[in-house]
């Protein structure tokens, strides 16, 4: 690449120039999310019937371009498919069963369900002939698991992770001026992970169209040096060349500030790359006085990169990116921007209440944002590369992250997997580590380990070099990876000695890549085996490991150590140590999986945040176990505190540093009360009141991401008569909703195998033993005859085209496992005639209004058990000798609905996640309970 000139020209005349070049020009690059109005069927792992004969033809996909058969087809008959919008996952949407998956929260989908192992995902769009001469690409972020993608009956690609975001081109495919079909044939028959990991297209998809001549995906990187109190920007910009044009392009790159002021910009003509290659160009820019990006400030800067032909902006590129500086240090931990920062850390993995892996946007806020509430902030993407909209939260929050890859290794599998990750992420500044592993037990301690460790290091830093490289190790940490990896990650103190590893490797910076792996269930105070309950109060999980509390205090007082990261932030599916079926979340979160506090939470508060905080623990609802003696515990940051009961002073008590208070307390109803006290001031009181029976259901709503989407979260629990939380209740909440649809229920009882979503149940039944006789006109019959029974033979079978009966009446039949009124029973029709009566039952039925094809069934014409169905029609006749005719009748399809949406509070709470239809003006959430009164809540 040749470099024609470079033209620098910094701030002063950038603004004038700039404003004169957006006006004039638009790009042609567009992101369309096409998230909408997919069509999606259950296929099957082996039984190719069941996957709708997908990849039986003679000349399969793999043999012949364009022959995807089956659903891959590009006009294969979806009409009778449910539809759906994504994010979607199909593991949450099951039943639990104690045959499914323990690591992956019992749900009876992927391993071990064949059934409900494969998801056919199908969806139109019409590309208009204008975009004909761009490239037209298809952008996965994300699909559960190894996915094949079609586009027009075309094959892409296959992807196997589960994780990593990919792109097909499908330019030479594009029915211009028209429909064309994209699909998805999701396997989630094999686990990636050993928790909870969802099934199908879980993450964003768009459509996407540039200039042949374009800014290739993740194809920026910007990165920053701090110069006194200026900052030296360098961007580095791959292009792209699909197209034959040679010659000269500019690209023009401008920074702008969080506000959209024009900061800095870098104009330089260059060589384009020849067809089908990429070039890479470098610019630099001068940011003075940046705002860095922090934790409690965190600023950011767009990048916009546009690539200019003739005068004329072809594409634009955005890029936004923090400016600032991270170290660690070997004696002193870990440093943002120069200052000594404790990293303040969970682990995470990526599902939640109701909704499993598929999460709106807004729920990746509603996270980060109640992980920042605890005083966190760093966030480790255990045990796999998160979704661009988790990075994007951390960003604009402000909350550091660990970003990992999900399996070790040194061939293609494991580098292009670590390589896509890091290409993807590496412009986010929340992200200040690399994990290229977690206990990988077979060789963490071995030599192997410390090739591959070295391997997957020097291979991160050849991509990007700003950020160190870490592996959660769980063994000995004397050898192998330990002694190799750049950043010790410590798992557990429980699982070595941390001082004697620092003391032998001095010049390793560390930090506790998990730490706790403590047991509670919100809102429990007693232990129960039986019912699988663990109480809240921090203690050893097991004798080998160590409280939260013991943790925290272990990683702060250790300057060496840069932080910890507690395993886990929230509660999640699988995993449900200590226990088994029927449990079917871990017990591990300082929150339960819909993000209700557990009481380590305020613990963690007290030590981790700015905020002063008084917490008692547990509440004061004790019926019958009047005079017993109750563990009161008080989470706070005061110096003292002092706890009354019912007034009555039960002492004053000093707290130490990063630790609790403790008071064994007779049980009385009444009223509990602490008060904090700093420098001999009283500055906070609490209390924990004995309430009344739960009167009144109060829904309230998370007004932060009401303000920012269309998803918000609302918070169900009962108050008594006075308007207190009842923290012991477990009714059953009905809900309904008008003006949006709800996504999920949840209530964070790891035991609870409740509904998380309630959706029609849409069955195909097929039509078989199909037969036919010949008519002897080409009138068709408006009532059925008796037909001799033994002139019926097979449907076309041996069919002469050439000579087809003038009509044909055709017989089959088709199951119903019931015939419920409530049921909507339809018959979608696939055209084997030109003219077509249809009968059910000897019924005559016409086609309904809005599809000439499908003919709506009413139940009284339908029985339980074996129904029959007669078509009568006029042949259709081949044009050319190898016309391929159907001969498929088409399919039976059958909807139930769904129960109306309902979940038990659990220990005083459930959560129901709504989103509001695009176009409502308001939406109604309503909720009931038996012997108490529905409210409403609007928006
Ligand atoms: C760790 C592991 C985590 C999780 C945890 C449960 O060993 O890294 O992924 O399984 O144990 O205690």
């Amino acid at each position: 690449m040749k470099i024609v000139s470079i033209k620098r020209i910094f701030l002063s005349l950038s603004f004038l120039i700039s404003c004169l070049t957006f006006a004039q020009n638009k790009s042609e690059r567009e992101l369309i999310l096409i998230d909408k109005d997919w069509r999606f069927s259950f296929g099957h792992l082996y039984d190719t019937e069941k996957d709708f004969g997908h990849a039986t033809g003679y000349f399969s996909y793999l043999t012949k371009t364009g022959f995807g058969d089956g659903p891959a087809a590009k006009d294969f008959d979806d009409r009778a498919w449910r539809k759906l919008d994504l994010p979607h996952d199909w593991a949450v949407e099951q039943e639990f069963s104690e045959k499914a998956s323990f690591s992956h929260g019992f749900k009876t989908a992927g391993k071990g369900f064949p059934e409900k192992s494969i998801g056919w995902y199908r969806k139109k769009i019409n590309i208009p002939e204008s975009d004909n001469g761009k490239i037209i690409s298809l952008k996965f972020d994300g699909v559960f698991r190894n996915s094949k993608v079609f586009f027009n009956g075309y094959f892409l690609g296959t992807e196997e992770s589960g994780y990593n975001g990919f792109e097909y081109d499908v330019t030479a495919y594009v029915n211009y001026g028209g429909e064309n079909t994209i699909v998805v044939r999701a396997d989630a028959s094999m686990e990636e992970g050993w928790f909870y990991e969802g099934a199908g297209i879980y993450r964003h998809v768009y459509l996407k169209k540039t200039n042949p001549v374009h800014v290739l995906t993740n194809g920026t990187y910007v990165t920053s040096e701090l110069k006194n109190n200026d900052a030296e920007i360098t961007a580095k910009v791959t292009i792209e060349n699909k197209g034959k044009f040679v010659g000269y392009i500019e690209i023009f790159q401008t920074i702008f500030d969080s506000e959209g002021k024009e900061v800095s910009f870098f104009l330089q003509d260059v060589d384009a790359p020849e067809f089908y290659k990429t070039a890479n160009y470098s610019s630099k820019f001068a940011v003075k006085n940046p705002l860095l990006w922090d934790i409690d400030t965190p600023n950011l800067y767009r990048l916009v990169t546009q690539i200019r032909k003739d005068g004329k902006t072809i594409d634009s590129y955005e890029t936004s990116f923090g400016i600032r500086t991270i170290e660690f240090n070997a004696e002193n931990g870990f440093f943002l921007n120069g200052k000594p920062l404790k990293l303040k850390g969970t682990n995470n993995h990526q599902d939640h209440a109701g909704i499993g892996t598929a999460l709106p946007d807004e729920i990746q806020y509603y996270r980060i944002k109640k992980l920042k509430e605890m005083g966190s902030n760093a966030y480790r993407c255990s045990h796999h590369p998160p979704t661009p909209e988790l990075l994007k939260a951390c960003d604009e929050l402000g909350m550091l992250v660990i970003d990992e890859t999900r399996l070790m290794g040194i061939n293609d599998y494991h580098l292009n997997d670590l390589k896509r990750m890091i290409e993807r992420d590496r412009n986010h500044p929340s992200i200040f580590c690399w994990s290229v592993g977690n206990e990988e037990w077979n060789i963490e301690g071995n030599i192997v380990g410390e090739r591959v460790t070295n391997v997957m290091q020097n291979f991160a830093k050849s991509i990007d070099s700003t950020r160190p490289v870490t592996v959660g190790i769980s063994s000995g940490f004397k050898s192998g990876i330990s002694s190799v990896v750049e950043i010790m990650g410590y798992n557990y103190l429980g699982n070595g000695d941390i001082d004697a590893h620092r003391n032998q490797f001095k010049n390793q910076p560390g930090m506790g890549t998990e730490e706790g792996s403590t047991f509670a269930t919100r809102g429990i105070y007693f232990t129960d085996d039986a019912k699988h309950y663990q109480n809240a109060y921090d203690r050893k999980p097991r004798p080998t490991f160590y409280s939260i509390e013991e943790g925290w205090k272990f990683y702060a007082e250790r300057p060496y150590l840069a932080g910890m990261f507690i395993w886990t932030g929230f509660d999640y599916r699988g995993e449900p140590t200590p226990y088994g079926w029927p449990s079917v979340t871990s017990y591990f979160g300082m929150m339960d999986v819909c993000g209700f506090p557990k009481d380590n939470v305020f613990y963690l508060k007290s030590w981790w945040g700015k905020e002063p905080v008084l917490h008692i623990m547990p509440h004061w609802n004790w019926s019958g176990m009047e005079g017993a003696a109750i563990d009161v515990w008080v989470h706070s940051n005061c110096d003292e505190v002092e706890l009354y009961l019912n007034k009555k002073s039960l002492g004053k008590k000093k707290m130490q540093q990063n630790s609790h208070l403790e008071w064994k307390v007779n049980y009385a109803p009444g009223t509990l009360e602490a008060i904090g006290y700093k420098n001999g001031k009283k500055i906070l009181t609490e209390i924990q009141k004995t309430t009344g029976k739960g009167e009144n259901i109060k829904l309230s709503l998370d007004k932060e991401n009401v303000l920012k989407g269309n998803v918000a979260v609302v918070t169900v629990e009962l108050t008594d008569k006075n308007g207190l939380h009842v923290p012991t209740t477990n009714d059953e909440i009905t809900f309904s909703i008008k003006g949006g649809k709800i996504l999920g229920v949840g209530n964070g009882d790891p035991t609870s195998l409740e509904n998380d979503q309630f959706i029609d149940d849409i069955v195909l039944s097929p039509i078989i033993n199909f037969m036919e006789q010949k008519g002897v006109t080409a009138t068709l019959p408006q009532q059925l005859s008796n037909y001799p029974e033994t002139e019926w033979n097979t449907a076309f079978k041996d069919r002469d085209y050439k000579k087809q009966a003038p009509s044909y009446i055709y017989k089959g039949e088709f199951e119903l496992k019931n015939n419920s009124a409530s049921n909507s029973v339809s018959f979608f029709y696939k055209k084997i005639g030109v003219e077509t009566v249809v009968f059910i039952n000897g019924n005559k039925v016409n086609p309904s209004s809005e599809d000439p094809q499908k003919y709506v069934l009413d139940s009284a014409i339908l029985k339980q058990g074996k129904n029959t169905i007669h078509i009568a029609t006029t042949p259709l006749q081949k044009i050319k000798d190898w016309d391929v005719m159907n001969t498929d009748p088409g399919i039976i399809q059958i909807i139930t609905p769904a129960e109306p949406w309902k979940r038990k509070l659990f220990n005083g709470y459930a959560q129901i996640i709504i989103q509001k239809d695009e176009n409502a003006k308001e939406v109604i959430l309503s909720a009931s309970a038996k012997g108490l009164k529905a409210v409403e809540l609007k928006n």
